[in-house]
């Protein structure tokens, strides 16, 4: 008779034939839901906010601080509503939140994330759920197939990452101004803006796409001394990768709420000089 606790034959993991047929899902006997449950709580936040903060396409500008979920503006509605910096490459046809348009590439950059992939998969799918414990799904076919065959688009996201963070570094130096455009001034959000940009550049540096095209494909450091300091250099972050995917995912949206609560008049930008 099933008691509904047997190994099932056709699934992966550690119910795969080849593995040890112990019918409990797990033996681990510590909190090991804990680290997927915050995971979930700390993505599921970051979703939440973003989302309301992209499609709200109001309070991004405070001179001369622009969002960095807005930047590179490149709707022309955003220099007519706004009178902030922007390209316009988007004509008055586009009709809502320019911030849609940008979005798209840090928010793939990070879906696509080998960390974040990790991540998801294992507090959202519970695929698995933590190490030694039995994910509840029948078939386990990795990243083989459609639609997960696509993160391996995670190195071109990486360029456009580049870009967006040589926008956001712009953005940085435009918030050493003061609101009347004048230079040589410092804000709360200059700081904001600085510890940001640190973090954005720390985070997309230390990406394994990035240690994989500074240091990958060489059969001897020795005769590629630059590349293998760079490589040295990505490494050091690398190792480091889950922290500072956190870090600059809670210093962008910092960062953005900051500029909201300017825009919105709650407070005005305290400068030091
Ligand atoms: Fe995380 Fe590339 S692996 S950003």
């Amino acid at each position: 008779m099933a008691t509904g606790t047997e190994p099932q034959q056709n699934s992966g993991g550690v119910h795969a034939p080849a593995r040890a047929e112990i019918a409990a899902s797990n033996l681990r006997t510590d909190r090991w839901w804990l680290a997927p449950a915050v995971t979930a709580a700390g993505l599921l936040a970051f979703v939440v906010y973003s989302t309301w903060r992209a499609f709200a396409d109001a309070d991004y500008y405070a001179a001369p601080y622009v969002s960095p979920f807005y930047s590179p503006c490149l709707a022309e509605n955003c220099a007519t509503m706004h009178g902030g910096p922007n390209a316009d490459l988007f004509g008055s046809w586009w009709a809502i939140s320019p911030a849609i348009i940008i979005l798209i590439f840090p928010l793939g950059f990070r879906l696509t994330c080998y960390y974040y992939r990790k991540a998801y998969y294992r507090s959202f799918w519970a695929s698995p759920p933590a190490c030694a414990v039995a994910e509840p799904h029948q078939k386990y076919t990795g990243e083989t197939r459609f639609p997960l065959i696509l993160q391996n688009v995670h190195r071109y996201f990486f360029y456009a990452a580049l870009l967006v963070a040589g926008v956001l570094t712009y953005d940085t130096v435009l918030a050493f101004r003061d609101e009347h455009y004048r230079w040589g001034h410092m804000g709360l959000g200059t700081l904001v803006f600085l510890a940001n940009i640190v973090l954005i550049w720390a985070y997309t540096l230390s990406c394994h796409s990035c240690r994989h095209i500074v240091g990958g494909k060489l059969k001897h450091f020795s005769r590629h001394p630059v590349r293998y300091r760079l490589w040295q250099w990505v490494s050091a972050l690398n190792a480091r990768h889950m922290q500072l995917a956190w870090a600059s995912l809670v210093s962008v949206a910092l960062a953005d709420f900051y500029v909201y609560l300017l825009a919105s008049g709650v407070f005005a930008d305290p400068r030091f000089f």
